[in-house]
């Protein structure tokens, strides 16, 4: 089986629970936005949802108040985030939902089970895009849809005041995400991994997020300095890097009124 060697909790920030923290926020960040895309591509209440990556189970709880007469199956391939997960839902999921170990690689489902499939800020971990969207695309029923929400780096959040010491490190944080058999620029393939893979009638959109609506706190998760530690210990990025970074965002925070932006992509196809 191909599994994910680009996401491991444990290796994408100090420790985890910051990025717990971190994912929690990206969650509820934009959720109105992100719910408005996904009715836009056909999400109805009753609806039987597979999501696969579900990690910490925070868009499953966001997912759910979506479906609140539907079902919501999510499969997630780290037991440890599956642990957490259950603990995070308890009392908190407005629909019936199971969370399943396993990859979404080669999943335990027959064909043509379900009406709608979330993979959010998974694609682009994986070694093999194509096969994953080919295994969701079999278990999709007909009339089905998938909605992938991904970032791709080589779209730079912008900022005012400007930050050019943040552009070092997005680029070698796409360096590492990469050697690591990830595929930082997947957000532009999305739609020929679609496409490749079976479906069609496919849609794309562009989702917002900025500072100006809930503050600069807010977003602050997102570019933490803390967040490039783990590439410090792996030697991708330097002490003297690191630091001239961290004095940049504390520069930008202490700023007045700073601003932050950055897109991510959302896309659907349809099964036929
Ligand atoms: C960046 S997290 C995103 C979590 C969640 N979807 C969200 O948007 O907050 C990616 C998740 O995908 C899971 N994952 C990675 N490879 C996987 C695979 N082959 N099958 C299922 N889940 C996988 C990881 O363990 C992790 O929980």
């Amino acid at each position: 089986m191909t599994t994910s060697k680009s996401y491991e909790v444990s290796l994408e920030h100090i420790d985890v629970k910051s990025e717990l923290h971190r994912l929690h926020n990206l969650a509820n960040q934009n959720w109105e936005k992100e719910a408005r895309n996904l009715k836009e591509f056909g999400l109805q209440d009753g609806m039987s949802i597979l999501e696969v990556g579900s990690g910490p189970g925070f868009v499953t709880e966001l997912l759910s108040s979506l479906v609140p007469n539907g079902s919501i199956i999510s499969v997630e391939i780290d037991p440890d985030l599956i642990k957490y997960s259950e603990q995070y839902l308890k009392d908190k999921a407005s629909s019936q939902y199971r969370i399943v170990e396993g990859s979404v690689m080669d999943m335990d489902f027959p064909d043509n089970t379900f009406d709608f499939v979330v993979a959010r800020l998974l694609i682009r971990h994986l070694p093999d895009p194509i096969g994953a969207v080919k295994e969701i695309f079999r278990v999709l029923k007909p009339g089905g849809k998938l909605a992938i929400t991904e970032f791709d780096y080589g779209i730079p959040p912008i900022s005012d005041p400007d930050v050019p010491e943040g552009e070092l490190i997005r680029e070698k944080a796409m360096y590492a995400h990469k050697a690591r058999g990830g595929d930082p620029l997947m957000g532009r393939k999305l739609w020929r991994v679609l496409k490749a893979s079976g479906f069609q009638k496919f849609d794309l959109e562009a989702v917002v997020f900025h500072s100006g609506k809930k503050g600069i706190e807010w977003c602050y998760p997102q570019f933490d300095p803390d967040r490039a530690l783990p590439l410090v210990k792996e030697g991708v990025i330097s002490e003297a890097e690191m630091q001239s970074f961290r004095t940049a965002v504390e520069r930008f925070m202490s700023s007045e009124d700073p601003f932050f932006l950055w897109v991510i992509l959302m896309s659907c196809g349809e099964k036929p």
